[in-house]
């Protein structure tokens, strides 16, 4: 197996002080991950999912690290909701930097079991839940201020998809989405990128993929790895750096063969 597994950070500590960052579904997995790492380096923190009281305990726990946490309850698929996120942040914090669209939804099953409305609402949640908070976002801040755009998405793009076609579609759709955002809004001095993670260990996503595929060679990261990859990407490190998308996957991704290999068999 290979373990690349980061505990910690190799940034300086307050390479975000003064930012304010919105993570949707920062209350747990790789979403928290992310805000305790943008927090631990100086950004004020926005949390949003549906959950209150996950939210209510992500953000205890951040404000006993000494990280600045607002959180709000919103569902992604309502823009409304989404609205009174950004409203709320402005009243709070006054700005807002960074945005990290992590929340999504996943199950999975073969297209022969997924109903209309099981397929509509991965799109719904994934795809346009992301753009609700980029245009609410874009709109009441970034358009005028600039600021970096994340979003978590998964390295599907090129490829056919056993049981997740729903979710491959509209990961596929926030990756493009995510390159006409960062062509039209270079000019506004918004950075828009995306993060593709792989098998990430001691998260909702791979508990959900183990209990129907066994999971390749063992290829898996830290929800660390994945936060230090958004971190790279929302610091002035990236500056010039928009419209990518960088798969955080060991190499999984691109492994033709997917199977176990014998090396002794060859090496020998
Ligand atoms: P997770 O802990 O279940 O995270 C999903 C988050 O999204 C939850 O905090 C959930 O909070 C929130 N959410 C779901 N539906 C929502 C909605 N309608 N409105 C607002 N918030 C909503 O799973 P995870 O594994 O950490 O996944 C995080 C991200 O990484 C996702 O974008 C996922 O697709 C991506 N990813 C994960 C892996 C992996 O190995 N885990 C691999 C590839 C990509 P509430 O329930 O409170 O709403
Ligand atoms: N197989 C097939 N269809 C499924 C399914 C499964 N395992 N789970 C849900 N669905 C279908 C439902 O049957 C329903 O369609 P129907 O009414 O035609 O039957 C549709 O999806 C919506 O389900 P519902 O439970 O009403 O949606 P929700 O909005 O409450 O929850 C989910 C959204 C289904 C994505 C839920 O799993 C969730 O909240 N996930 C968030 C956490 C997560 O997925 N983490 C992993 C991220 S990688």
């Amino acid at each position: 197996m290979m373990a690349t597994g980061s505990e910690h950070s190799i940034f300086t500590n307050m390479i975000l002080k003064g930012k304010v960052a919105l993570v949707t579904g920062g209350g747990t997995g790789i979403g928290k991950q992310i805000a305790h790492t943008l927090g631990s380096h100086g950004a004020r923190i926005v949390i949003a999912s549906r959950k209150e009281e996950v939210l209510r305990d992500a953000c205890a726990e951040f404000s006993a690290q000494d990280i600045n946490c607002l959180y709000v309850v919103a569902d992604v698929r309502d823009p409304e909701a989404v609205e009174r996120v950004i409203e709320q942040t402005m009243e709070r914090y006054s700005r807002l930097d960074i945005v990290i669209n992590n929340a999504a939804g996943n199950f999975f099953a073969t297209l022969d079991d997924i109903s209309y409305k099981g397929f509509k609402t991965i799109v719904d949640i994934d795809l346009l839940g992301t753009y609700n908070v980029t245009k609410a976002a874009y709109t009441a801040y970034l358009k005028d201020h600039g600021g970096a755009i994340v979003n978590i998405t998964a390295p599907f793009e090129n490829w056919g998809v056993t049981f997740q076609a729903h979710v491959a579609a509209a990961k596929t759709g926030v990756n493009s989405l995510t390159r006409s955002c960062a062509v039209e809004w270079a000019r506004k001095g918004i950075r828009v990128n995306c993060v593709a993670p792989g098998h990430i260990e001691e998260t909702e996503g791979v508990n959900r993929i183990e209990k129907v595929a066994n999971t390749g060679r063992g290829l898996k990261g830290s929800k660390q790895d994945v936060a230090n990859t958004v971190l790279f990407l929302v610091s002035d490190a990236a500056a010039f750096i928009s419209g990518e998308c960088i798969r955080v996957d060991g190499s999984a991704c691109i492994d033709m063969l997917k199977v176990p290999v014998d090396f002794d068999a060859i090496e020998g």
